[in-house]
């Protein structure tokens, strides 16, 4: 396609657990392309964990953080970039996605993610399942908006994820 104001990155949106990351990374290595998360930009930049951001210093805090580490790629050239599943919060960083390049929504299953969001670190915004499922609701309208193409992972494996966004 058309290039986007000289950038041509990948952006991948949509809900936490839904394997951003691992698909960015293996697609990464399948293209020789760089891959970034928007999180882990954000935990380089502040010097903190994500779950210590928001801790100590509240979502607000957190999601300038994100839109200064978005707005940092502009310059860059041809990456894969896995995003927060709360990118879409912010209206401007779905304008910024669109200018900087293309972006594909994983589109996944709320037990799935709640499977996910499980394993890991409890986070405050993640208090319980219904308030995951309510702003998985909220968002999935926002990760469309974003998106120049919605993949469904429903019942697909990363194997199956991976070569279909091949
Ligand atoms: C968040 C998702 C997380 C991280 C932060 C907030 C959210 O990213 O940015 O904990 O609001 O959904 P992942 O989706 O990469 O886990």
């Amino acid at each position: 396609g058309t290039m986007k104001r000289g950038c041509d990155h990948i952006f991948f949106v949509g809900f936490l657990g839904a394997g951003k990351s691992t698909l960015a990374r293996n697609l990464g290595v399948l293209f020789n392309r760089r891959y970034v998360d928007t999180d882990r930009l954000v935990e380089r930049r502040r010097g903190l964990s994500v779950s210590r951001i928001f801790e100590l210093e509240g979502e607000q805090a957190f999601r300038q953080l994100e839109t200064e580490a978005l707005g940092s790629l502009a310059c860059d050239r041809s990456l894969l970039v896995s995003c927060g599943g709360g990118i879409v919060e912010t209206p401007c960083n779905i304008e910024l996605i669109n200018q900087m390049g293309y972006c594909v929504y994983l589109d996944g299953d709320i037990d799935d993610s709640l499977r996910q969001i499980r394993r890991r670190d409890t986070r405050p915004d993640f208090r319980s399942d219904e308030h995951a499922a309510r702003l998985l609701e909220h968002r999935r309208p926002l990760y469309q908006q974003a998106a120049d193409f919605t993949v469904d992972i429903r019942g697909k494996s990363f194997k199956e994820v991976t070569y279909l966004c091949a």
